[in-house]
């Protein structure tokens, strides 16, 4: 079951957006990490890439477009989908959209996807629906596919901090958005690591920092950035 209130909330945020931008381009960070597997020496043309929460499309057109991937996209709010689909065809681009959950089992193979990305997606979702991203993650990889995490940081965030002080959620380390409701879990350095390491061997950990809008006012946010491979056996 999808989690609906959170569903609602971020439909609502698609239809009248207070937080999320109407950018569609890539974020620095992905071009980054498209850098890294090009380093690596790693072959994007019909190669499949996974992007979860895939929002507008800004990250799933672009490695479609620019690198020739095949791209499936996995947002649960419809307008966004809506939305995504309708700049993919703007630029002739074939990508597959898909309106689910990321929090609940995947509708796909095992080991189908060489690359997954959750781009600031995976906040949203609690505990439970967070253990099952993450075993559907490691079981439709393959294995040596490479997984992209950006999230958020609870270290040295001093909004975090605050929205953590003044709005906590019920689950440790989550606030509710005052105003719009929805619930974001920020992580420290050890509970990320500890989460992903469960499946993944992390290739490289850093440090990122970006400005969220948020009702006309810019917030400084610190995220984490983690470059995955699938822990084998
Ligand atoms: C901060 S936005 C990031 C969007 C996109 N990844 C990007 O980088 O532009 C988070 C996205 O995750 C989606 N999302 C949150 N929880 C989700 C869930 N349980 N299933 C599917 N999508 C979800 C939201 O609707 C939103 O589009």
């Amino acid at each position: 079951m999808i989690n609906s209130k959170q569903q609602k909330i971020w439909e609502q945020e698609y239809r009248n957006p207070q937080l999320v931008t109407k950018d569609s381009k890539p974020q620095a960070c992905t071009l980054r990490f498209l850098k890294f597997l090009r380093k690596q020496g790693f072959v994007f043309e019909n190669s499949s890439v996974l992007d979860l929460g895939s929002g507008t499309g800004r990250n799933a057109n672009h490695i479609a477009g620019v690198y020739g991937a095949r791209v499936v996209g996995m947002e649960f709010s419809g307008t966004a989908v809506k939305l995504a689909k309708a700049r993919a065809q703007e630029s002739d681009l074939s990508v597959d959209y898909r309106q689910a959950s990321i929090g609940e089992k995947f509708s796909f193979t095992d080991k189908s996807f060489d690359i997954i990305l959750d781009i600031t997606s995976s906040n949203s979702l609690n505990r439970n629906e967070r253990e099952i991203y993450l075993a559907e993650c490691a079981r439709v990889l393959k294995d040596d596919g490479y997984f992209f995490v950006r999230a958020l940081s609870l270290e040295g965030d001093v909004n975090a901090k605050n929205l953590l002080k003044k709005f906590s959620g019920t689950e440790a380390g989550t606030y509710v958005m005052p105003g719009i409701g929805l619930c974001e879990k920020v992580f420290t350095r050890e509970e990320i690591i500890e989460l992903y390491q469960k499946y993944f061997t992390i290739l490289k950990m850093d440090k990122d920092t970006g400005y969220t809008k948020f009702q006309n006012q810019s917030y400084k946010r610190n995220f984490w950035i983690m470059y995955l491979r699938k822990r084998i056996g």
